[in-house]
C-alpha cells in the first residue's frame, strides 16, 4: 500500500461566524456558520506514514515545528491512525503560500489539507462529509475548507452530525475579499483560546440564539446574490462576534485605530452606492467584501487609509483536493 499523499486546501472567510464550542475537544461549535473559500491562498500538505520513523514529524513552510503545533498534527494522525487500523509514525510537510499574520486563518487551510492528504496516505477513502468531520477535530473553521465555493457548517449537536456542505459553486457569485491589512504581528489570544472564553460573555447566549435566523437571511442573500441584505447581515454578525469577545472576561478586544477606520470607510462607500462591506475575524484586520467588478474602486479607496499596509485579494475558491504524484 502507499502510504504518501498530499492535497491543497484553501483559508475560508466566514460571512456567519463560529465563535464558543458545545464541546471543546471535538470542536462541535454552539451556533452553524457559513463562509467562502479563498482562491489563490492555499496549504499544500504532504503526509508519509513510514515504519522507519520514531516519533511523527512536521515542517510548516520548511521549518521543523515542535512544541503546540506537532501536537496538534500528531492529535490528528492519532485519529486517522486509529480510523485506519495502523501504527506507523508520520512525517507531514505543509506549505502555506499566504503570509502568516496577513488577517487570514492559516490553520482553516491547514487542517483541511491535512485531514485529506492523512486519511489518503493512511489508506482511508473518505466522502466529502466524513473529510469535513475529521479536519473539524484539528481547527473548527477547517471544516468548511473542505467543500467547495460557498460553504455552510451546520453545528449539529454530536461527532457525526457537525460538518459541512457547499451550498453554491465557487462560480455561482464573483465576490472579492480584500483582506486590508493594518497589523502583521502576531495575535495574543488566539481562536482556540477565545472560543472558550465565549460563554463568560452575557451576550453569548443572544448571539448563538439568533444564529438560525442570520444564516437563514445569509443564505437566501447568498443564493439570491442581494448584496444589500447580504451586507447587512455580514456586518451585523460580525459585529455581534465583536461584541460577544469586547464583553468577555477577559476582554478580547481585537480592533486598532484603522479597524474602526475602514469600517467606518466601508460604510461611507456603501452610502455612496458602492456594494461594499466588511467582516472582522479574531484579529485586526479587515476583510472587505464586495463584486469583482468593484474591487478596484474599492482596493483603491482603502489603499489611502492612514495605517493600511497593504491589500490582499481573493475570489470564491473550490475544494480541498487531492494532488498526483508530480502533479500541481
Ligand atoms: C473568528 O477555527 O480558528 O475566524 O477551532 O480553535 O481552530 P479553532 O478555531 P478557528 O476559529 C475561527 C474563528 C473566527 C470565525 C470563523 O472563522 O468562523
Amino acid at each position: 500500500m502507499k502510504k504518501k499523499a498530499t492535497a491543497l486546501a484553501h483559508p475560508n472567510i466566514a460571512f456567519i461566524k463560529y465563535w464558543g464550542n458545545q464541546n471543546q475537544e471535538l470542536r462541535i461549535p454552539q451556533n452553524g456558520s457559513l463562509s467562502m473559500n479563498l482562491s489563490g491562498l492555499e496549504a499544500r500538505t504532504t503526509v508519509h506514514f513510514d515504519s522507519d520513523l520514531h516519533a511523527d514529524q512536521f515542517t510548516l513552510n520548511d521549518e521543523p515545528m515542535d512544541g503546540a503545533g506537532l501536537a496538534r498534527v500528531t492529535k490528528m494522525l492519532d485519529r486517522v491512525r486509529r480510523l485506519a487500523g495502523i501504527n506507523q509514525y508520520a512525517s507531514v510537510s505543509s506549505q502555506n503560500n499566504f503570509p502568516t499574520g496577513s488577517g487570514i486563518a492559516s490553520s482553516a487551510a491547514a487542517f483541511a489539507a491535512l485531514a485529506l492528504a492523512a486519511s489518503t496516505a493512511a489508506g482511508l477513502t473518505l466522502s466529502e462529509k466524513e473529510t469535513s468531520i475529521l479536519a473539524r477535530t484539528g481547527s473548527g473553521s477547517a471544516s468548511r475548507s473542505v467543500p467547495g465555493g460557498f460553504v455552510e457548517w451546520q453545528a449539529g449537536s454530536d461527532h457525526e452530525s457537525s460538518y459541512a456542505f457547499s451550498i453554491a459553486p465557487p462560480e455561482h457569485w464573483d465576490l472579492v475579499d480584500l483582506v486590508a491589512v493594518v497589523s502583521q504581528e502576531h495575535k495574543a489570544t488566539g481562536s482556540t483560546a477565545g472560543h472558550t472564553l465565549a460563554d463568560t460573555s452575557p451576550f453569548q447566549s443572544a448571539r448563538v440564539q439568533d444564529a438560525p435566523r442570520r444564516i437563514d437571511i445569509c443564505r437566501t442573500a447568498l443564493l439570491e446574490k442581494d448584496f444589500d441584505a447580504f451586507a447587512e447581515i455580514v456586518e451585523l454578525d460580525s459585529n455581534m462576534m465583536h461584541a460577544v469577545m469586547q464583553t468577555s472576561s477577559p476582554r478580547l478586544n481585537y480592533w486598532r485605530p484603522a479597524t474602526l477606520a475602514i469600517m467606518h470607510a466601508v460604510q461611507e462607500l456603501r452610502r455612496g452606492g458602492i456594494p461594499v462591506c466588511y467582516t472582522i475575524d479574531a484579529g485586526p484586520n479587515v476583510h472587505v467584501l464586495c463584486p469583482k467588478e468593484f474591487s478596484d474602486e474599492v482596493s483603491e479607496q482603502l489603499i489611502n487609509i492612514s495605517g493600511v499596509i497593504k491589500i490582499l485579494a481573493a475570489s470564491p475558491g473550490g475544494p480541498a483536493k487531492l494532488i498526483p504524484e508530480g502533479g500541481n
